[in-house]
């Protein structure tokens, strides 16, 4: 929540900043702003301060999408070679002009950008005020700019420093200030920042792909630590100002990887992107038919003793997580429990010996999967994330870390991560079976044979979008969606309908199939549109008579069965046909139809579908 940019170097900065922020927009979008360095004299001098020169920040914002802003920089022609720039998911104070970020001191010296939550911010303000500060914003991140004057005595870092002993709550912060032009200031809790390094100048982000344009590069910064960034070097400092040495790391994610590439939409970019990020997902990991897990960091004899997995995750990555148990207690016999992290860390788990925890989460930075990977932590658990970005907070916090290579995933709505999860799922369900000796060597290669197949099978349904996209067409104005399912079905029952409410702004449920009876099916009537997860497995059947029991009620049956089942064509409005396979993998075959088919319907409604109202990206506060 929130995406923060900032550049020092030999470059003018307004270009590099507003680019930047349109990298991160996916962070946050109600409302953005940027502050540059620029000397008095109305120019700079090829990057380079000379004493006589007097520097100014000019501070530029504008309440709604990054558009609004550029509309705001039309008429500004100051430029400089150090800036901040700020993108907005609003906390504290409405998403309006004046609480967009940059923030500045009483005399405009120090401009502060901030990602996070100053839970004592109310306190810190009256303190400031008694003294004289003077506030015009409704937000918490108001009082660090002005804290900082406070503290400053002829060094921003040491002021940042003192900052960060005084606030509660989180945080990435970044600063630049008139009394010295060469540096920006950061420092981190518990939100991303990382440092991007080139030859050109260096760059602070809350994620990699704001300088993947510039630079490949990256340093992260850990909780508690600060850091000085100039145009030509990097210094780290822990928690007690000690200077770290880090050295910085290289990503493989490319800038094409991080632009639309002739589609519409990111989402729908990143929804043909699957086939390609299953098959590098499973990269390394199926070798000549053979599973290789060592990343993990498990011996066979740990595998061989577990008694218990406990996974947690939040929304999209949650359904991966429910889509693992049903994997891992069918093919390796280990109870599974899975739980949303905000509820796990507060009801006082226990976290037994031989328990392996498992967190999933895309962005490695939602802050309840954080929490509860350090309730586990603190009660002895190991942990083995799942993530898909590299140098992320979980996979730092974590014993292990299994990487999904799904590429950056620009769109707000989880696509392309969740089908790498899935596929990491069945990777380890399947080696954890594997070495428990519940699989035998047949049953074993036929699965990872299957496996291989998934990305053309992928492909194939991606390659029939038309027929969802008509689907779509004919059914976006009703109301209400049920999407049902059983067993394998039921985790992408539930994940279609996520699609479906959070792009859509539609109200849809997603349902096991056998709990219609207990209450939703009084909704069921002509308004309704029920999508069925029906393919030819073991409790087809049992869908079958669901999908009747709806359609006696008069809803709109829209079903994802097996190739060739031409019977059920007589329960269903309306038929999409997945590839065979084996039954525990037809979740990740069935939920692309349901990603297509939510996002056609948001197309069709006029919605944003990669920015959709009231979320972003990574849920860095509570
Ligand atoms: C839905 C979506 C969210 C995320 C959730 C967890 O499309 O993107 O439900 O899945 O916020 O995020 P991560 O996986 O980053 O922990």
């Amino acid at each position: 929540m929130c995406g923060i940019i900032a550049y020092i170097g030999n470059k003018e900065c307004k270009n590099i900043l507003i680019e930047g922020l349109k990298r991160l927009e996916y962070r946050g979008y109600d409302s953005a702003g940027i502050g540059i360095l620029y000397t008095g004299k109305g120019g700079t001098k090829g990057g380079v301060n000379t004493d006589n020169e007097i520097y100014h920040i000019a501070v530029v914002k504008n309440a709604g999408k990054i558009r609004a802003l550029e509309n705001e920089l039309r008429s500004v022609e100051v430029d400089g070679f150090c800036g901040i720039g700020h993108t907005r998911w609003a906390t504290h104070g409405e998403p309006t002009k004046v609480n967009a970020h940059p923030h500045l001191d009483c005399s405009s010296k120090i401009a502060v950008v901030h990602n996070g939550i100053i839970e004592n911010y109310a306190e810190i303000r009256e303190e400031l005020r008694a003294k004289g500060h003077k506030f015009v914003s409704q937000t918490d991140t108001e009082v660090l700019p002005h804290l900082l004057e406070e503290y400053y005595n002829g060094d921003l870092l040491i002021a940042m420093q003192k900052l960060m002993k005084r606030i509660k709550g989180s945080g990435a912060i970044v600063a630049i200030s008139t009394y010295n032009p060469d540096e920006i200031i950061g420092a981190r809790i518990a939100s991303p920042l990382v440092i991007g390094v080139s030859r050109n100048g260096n760059f602070l982000a809350s994620d990699m792909p704001a300088a993947l344009e510039h630079t490949r590069n990256f340093i992260v910064i850990n909780d508690y630590e600060t850091a000085r960034v100039t145009r030509s070097g990097v210094e780290i400092f822990d928690h007690e100002g000690k200077i770290i040495d880090r050295e910085p790391f290289k990503v493989s994610w490319s800038i094409a990887s991080a632009e639309k590439a002739g589609y519409e939409d990111f989402m729908l970019k990143e929804i043909f992107e699957q086939p390609y990020g299953i098959k590098e997902t499973m990269r390394g990991r199926v070798v000549n038919g053979k599973l290789n897990f060592n990343e993990l960091g498990l011996s066979e004899k740990q595998i061989r003793d577990l008694k218990r997995v406990q996974i947690i995750a939040c929304g999209t990555s949650y359904h991966a997580a429910l889509i693992g148990r049903q994997l891992i207690e069918r093919w390796a016999k280990i109870p599974v429990e899975v739980d949303v992290s905000s509820e796990y860390r507060y009801r006082d788990p226990i976290v037994e010996d031989n328990c392996l925890f498992i967190a999933i989460t895309q962005s490695g930075e939602t802050i309840d999967t954080l929490a509860a990977i350090r309730e586990a932590k603190a009660k002895g658990a190991r942990i083995v994330s799942i993530t898909n970005v590299v140098g992320s907070t979980v996979a730092r916090e974590s014993d292990s870390v299994i990487y999904t290579h799904a590429g950056p995933e620009i769109g707000v709505c989880a696509t392309k991560t969740f089908t790498a999860q899935v596929i990491v799922m069945y990777l380890m369900a399947l080696y954890f079976g594997m070495i428990r000796g519940y699989i035998s060597g047949d049953g074993y290669k036929s699965i990872v044979q299957e496996l291989e197949f998934v990305p053309n099978k992928v492909q194939n349904i991606l390659n029939r979008a038309d027929e969802i996209k008509s689907i779509a067409d004919r059914t976006y104005k009703y109301t209400c969606f049920l999407f049902l399912g059983r067993l394998y079905g039921l985790p992408v029952a539930l994940e279609g309908a996520l699609k479906l409410k959070e792009i859509s702004y539609i109200h849809a449920e997603g349902y096991a199939a056998g709990e219609m009876k207990h209450g939703p099916i009084a909704l069921t009537d002509r308004q309704t549109v029920v999508v069925a997860i029906t393919p030819k497995d073991s409790v087809y059947e049992k869908m079958l008579s669901n999908v009747q029991e709806v359609k006696a009620r008069k809803a709109t049956v829209f079903t994802l069965a097996t190739e060739g089942d031409t019977s059920i064509q007589k329960y269903a409005d309306y038929v999409f046909y997945l590839p065979k396979t084996l039954e525990e993998l037809y979740g990740i075959l069935a939920i692309i139809p349901l990603q297509l088919y939510a996002y056609y319907i948001a197309k069709n409604l006029g919605r944003n579908v990669d920015q959709p109202r009231n979320l972003a990206k990574s849920v860095t506060v509570e």
